[in-house]
């Protein structure tokens, strides 16, 4: 089997790994930032990294209620100009350690006196060594170019530094289930295989959901997009409604994260919407009922907690991706005009 797929089936063990490799640094950050009494949080990253930060925003904005802002790498590298980072946590991430953009924000928020951390699979990389705190994603090598078991390393360290941080113990002991549903997930998605077939032919979709799993929707298009060659492109479906629905034609493929929780009442409103104009919908959810609706239906285990489904999307996604790759007799570990390492500055 490809690469992908076997990191893809690596996560449920990376995932307890890496929690335990990081508890030490994460009680260490949690008191620095205490200390601090930090007013903000940045977060950069680019490509799936930069997903990761999206889920990021919504965890530790919602559990801390400290502002969390997406850095804009550019203004640093691009621009030649900085911002106020001084009484922030500034937060880099990069599978690679390599992000060179990232990097020079770290280097400035360093500059400024501010808390500084990094996540990276990468002890000795330079976003690593740069950041005063090093979040390792203790994922072992991932070889293909499609990033999987690095962006659920990544979530979860940021779920358990959100945990730690506010002492949150319900969202500690949801997130040690986190494996064991993964796993869950792998058998309840295991149709995907026969099911992509009826996607082969895909040229083009849209990936939606609402709220945390956003980022999911994201990380989705991205993964269809560089394994499939399939234009994927990703809305909140609060967004979707104001402009991009009119795009919307019969057969049109759409994939709707649909999760039991604060998003469902809104993205059931829009696959009804979708029906009424003959969408080709692709439904991921705990909730066998959705099935009627849908032209494709996938489950991922029930969860109650908002920040925890995220991890089974992301799971269906990265099997979706994987499938339709194959079923469209592409190698998704090489995907034409990328390598494993992009750096930008
Ligand atoms: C991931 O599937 C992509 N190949 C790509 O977006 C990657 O995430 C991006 O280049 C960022 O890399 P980094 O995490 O090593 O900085």
């Amino acid at each position: 089997m490809v690469q992908m797929w076997e990191e893809i089936m690596e996560q449920p063990t990376v995932l307890g790994r890496c929690l335990h490799t990081n508890e030490k640094v994460i009680a260490s950050l949690v008191t620095a930032v205490k200390n601090r009494n930090v007013s903000s949080i940045i977060i950069a990253a680019r490509g799936t990294s930069d997903h990761a930060a999206v889920y990021g925003k919504y965890v530790l904005e919602m559990l801390t209620g400290i502002p969390v802002s997406l850095a804009a790498p550019s203004i640093f590298t691009m621009y030649g100009k900085s911002v106020q980072m001084g009484n922030s946590l500034v937060l880099g991430i990069s599978q690679s350690g390599k992000a060179a953009d990232v990097a020079e924000v770290i280097r400035a928020a360093n500059a400024q006196g501010a808390v500084t951390a990094a996540i990276t699979n990468f002890t000795d990389s330079p976003l690593a060594v740069e950041a005063q705190y090093h979040l390792f994603c203790d994922c072992g090598l991932e070889r293909s170019v499609a990033a999987t078991k690095t962006f659920t390393a990544q979530l979860y360290l940021i779920s358990q530094l959100a945990a730690a941080w506010t002492c949150n113990e319900d969202f500690k002991r949801a997130l040690a289930e986190v494996p064991e549903g993964l796993k869950k997930t792998f058998e309840e998605a295991q149709d995907v295989e026969t099911k992509v077939e009826r996607y082969r032919f895909m040229k083009e979709c849209f990936v939606l959901a609402r709220g945390v799993n956003y980022a999911i929707a994201l990380e989705s298009a991205l993964k269809i997009q560089e394994t499939t060659y399939t234009r994927a492109k990703a809305f909140a479906t609060s967004d979707f409604h104001h402009g991009p629905f009119a795009m919307i034609e019969k057969d049109m493929p759409v994939i709707v994260y649909a999760p039991e929780g604060p998003s469902l009442k809104d993205v059931t409103g829009m696959i009804q919407k979708l029906r009424e104009h003959e969408a080709e919908i692709v439904i991921v959810s705990n909730k066998e009922e959705l099935a009627q609706y849908s032209n494709c239906f996938l489950k991922i285990p029930k969860t109650d907690n908002d920040f925890i489904s995220p991890f089974y999307n992301v799971a269906v996604a990265q099997m979706f991706a994987c499938r339709l790759a194959l079923a469209k007799g592409l190698n998704p570990d090489s995907p034409r005009g990328l390598n494993k390492v992009t750096i930008t500055r």
